[in-house]
């Protein structure tokens, strides 16, 4: 670790304590308790996460820093003050509540921040660093890897606020990207520890095609992939408020599918099936991601499907699936 990374970390666990701090015993730090036990959040999850606020205040975290004898100019390549036209350093994460995000090994590397006042983005993470590099960490690793060891399976979600909400409802092994998609760098570490993943997004059309493409790096790297499914519109924090913990934990995640099931469902709302040509259509793009499929059981398993309802041979879906095989190579 260069002088310049250790600094960086020394920063951030100061941070960390003071937004901390601010959050639980101040009144600067009112508005973000409140705000949190608004979305449900109990004193132990707060604490078991080391959440904090940053107050709406300029020059705190800057005037904090300086005294703690860390050159401003530094702390803005450390992503925790931003230098703006007059030469200010101003306080990156202003009137949002925090969430600290560890490495792998717990030291806190970055912040995430959300918005409590008017104003956006609503969600703000560090930049990039030489500390913290988005692509290859998951929020919450470092809590969650024993439960993720043990069960075998990890739970993907698309944020902090899902990952925390989940935890507090009991599921312990859910980890979460920050604000990037998912990279193939981080699902080889998954696959290091588990082989089966639980995709849980936004039922929203952006949280869909997130998981068509995460559930495909995930496959690649050679997990074996499910999906949650909530209802239409819904987030894994937002189901929990409606529908409690158990309801969660049993109908969400508990009754997830498998990918290629969830595919096709949606593949399906895409075409009429009534109508020849776009059975046709249909069934080409079926069988493109069948193909990707590893196992032969699962290819054959996913051909039945097709078999049965559009009365074809066997033979003719697995001449379609070795074509499309012979093409990936
Ligand atoms: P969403 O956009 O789904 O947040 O982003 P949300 O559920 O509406 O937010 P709330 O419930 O009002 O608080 C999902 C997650 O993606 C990450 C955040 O972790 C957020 O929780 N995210 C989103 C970022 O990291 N950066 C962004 O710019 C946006
Ligand atoms: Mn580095
Ligand atoms: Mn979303
Ligand atoms: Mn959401
Ligand atoms: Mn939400």
């Amino acid at each position: 670790l260069s002088h310049e990374d250790q600094n960086m970390l020394e920063a951030h666990e100061w941070l960390m304590k003071l937004y901390h701090h601010l959050l639980k015993h101040t009144k600067e730090g009112k508005d973000g308790l409140e705000y949190l036990k608004s979305r449900g959040m109990k004193d132990e999850t707060i604490d078991q996460f080391q959440l904090g606020f940053a107050p709406d205040i300029k020059n705190f975290t800057a005037s904090f820093l300086e005294k703690k004898g860390f050159s401003l100019q530094s702390m803005v390549k450390a992503g925790l003050l931003t230098d703006n036209r007059e030469n200010k350093y101003i306080d990156r994460f202003q009137g949002r509540v925090i969430f600290p995000i560890r490495n792998h090994q717990g030291k806190t590397v970055a912040f995430g921040g959300r918005m409590i006042y008017q104003g956006e983005p609503k969600y703000l993470n560090s930049p990039e660093t030489d500390i913290f590099h988005k692509g290859n960490v998951f929020y919450n690793f470092d809590l969650a890897r024993n439960t993720i060891r043990k069960s075998g399976e990890a739970v993907l979600f698309e944020g902090y606020m899902d990952v925390i909400s989940a935890y507090q409802a009991g599921v312990e092994n859910g980890i979460a990207t920050l604000g990037t998609s998912l990279t193939e760098s981080q699902a080889r570490l998954l696959r290091r520890y588990v082989d089966r993943v639980v995709i849980c997004y936004d039922a929203d059309s952006a949280g869909i095609e997130a998981t068509k493409k995460a559930a495909n790096i995930l496959q690649n790297a050679g997990c074996y992939v499910k999906i949650a499914q909530l209802r239409q519109g819904m987030d894994p924090d937002d189901y929990i408020k409606t529908y409690g913990s158990e309801s969660f934990r049993e109908h969400v995640i508990g009754a997830s599918i498998t990918y290629m099931t969830f595919y096709l469902d949606y593949l399906k709302k895409d075409y009429n099936l009534q109508i020849e040509s776009e059975s046709m259509q249909y069934i080409e793009k079926a069988l493109d991601e069948i193909a990707k499929l590893k196992k032969p059981f699962e290819i054959d398993y996913y051909l039945k499907e097709l078999k049965d309802r559009f009365d074809i041979s066997k033979e003719a879906l697995q001449q379609e699936i070795a074509y499309r095989r012979r093409k990936f190579d």
